[in-house]
């Protein structure tokens, strides 16, 4: 594991780019693990920034989301495939096809799951995935308590998650309450993990994260044993852990 400490989250997104970029650079027909929230966000303004300086190109990539709500339109303002167009996807060069997102409307959830998780096989497996972790330590949406053996799956989202992102609606009664994840062994399976994370909000997620026991009571709690993990955290985030203190 290697763990990057840095004094902001500008600069955790300007170094998370980089790898991103770097990745491409070494095999642009990289398989994408791609994450939503507010902490990928300046990642994604940077390497749309790299893209335009001709630098990188995303035409042989390809990829996957970690996750998406059930139930919400794919145009809302708060549907993670909205997030990834309005980020990401309307303004690099992916081949058009090449952008797979969990299907939230698809009738049977299940059966998608199942299909979710065949795709990213049969494109070879994901070489990086791209993180971040929620205040409970969830990865994807793997709450608490969900076991290291799931693959994609429909997952019933905590009140502590409902509340984080209660933020992005008008009232929490609006949030769904469920959605679609890649599993953890979907994450585990992934060549190169690359987590992100930004501010005091998230420093005792850290703390379980890399110092705890391996416990599926902190689902992010797991990343430790993966072989190729690079952790990126801002001086907050990082303010608890013992080891840099
Ligand atoms: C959501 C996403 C996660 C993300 C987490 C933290 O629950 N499903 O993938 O890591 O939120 O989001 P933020 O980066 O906004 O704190």
């Amino acid at each position: 594991m290697e763990l990057v400490v840095l004094e902001n989250g500008r600069e955790v997104s300007r170094y998370a780019a980089r790898i991103v970029a770097q990745q491409l650079l070494i095999n642009p027909k990289t398989v994408l693990g791609l994450a939503t929230g507010s902490t990928p966000e300046g990642m994604y303004s940077k390497l749309v920034r790299i893209f335009n300086e001709d630098l990188i190109t995303f035409e042989e990539a390809t990829s996957f989301n970690l996750d998406e709500y059930v139930g919400l339109p794919k145009d809302h303002p708060q549907s993670y495939f909205r997030f990834m167009k309005e980020n990401l996807l309307d303004h690099v060069n992916f081949k058009e096809g090449a952008n797979h997102m969990p299907n939230g409307l698809a009738e049977n959830l299940e059966e998608e799951c199942v299909n979710y998780e065949k795709m990213i096989t049969s494109h070879g497996g994901i070489d990086l995935q791209v993180l971040g972790i929620g205040r409970n330590a969830h990865i994807g949406f793997n709450e608490p308590g969900t076991e290291f053996v799931a693959e994609t799956h429909v997952v019933d989202l905590t009140e502590s998650t409902l509340d984080a992102n209660a933020r992005f609606f008008t009232s929490i009664e609006e949030v769904p309450k469920k959605a679609i994840s890649m599993g953890i062994k979907t994450i585990m399976q992934a060549r190169k993990i690359l987590l992100l994370v930004i501010g005091g909000s998230k420093a005792d997620a850290l703390v379980k994260t890399l110092e705890g026991t391996i416990t599926i009571d902190y689902p992010s709690s797991v990343l430790k044993l993966h072989p190729q993990l690079t952790v990126v955290a801002d001086k907050a985030a990082a303010a608890k852990l013992k080891k840099i203190k």
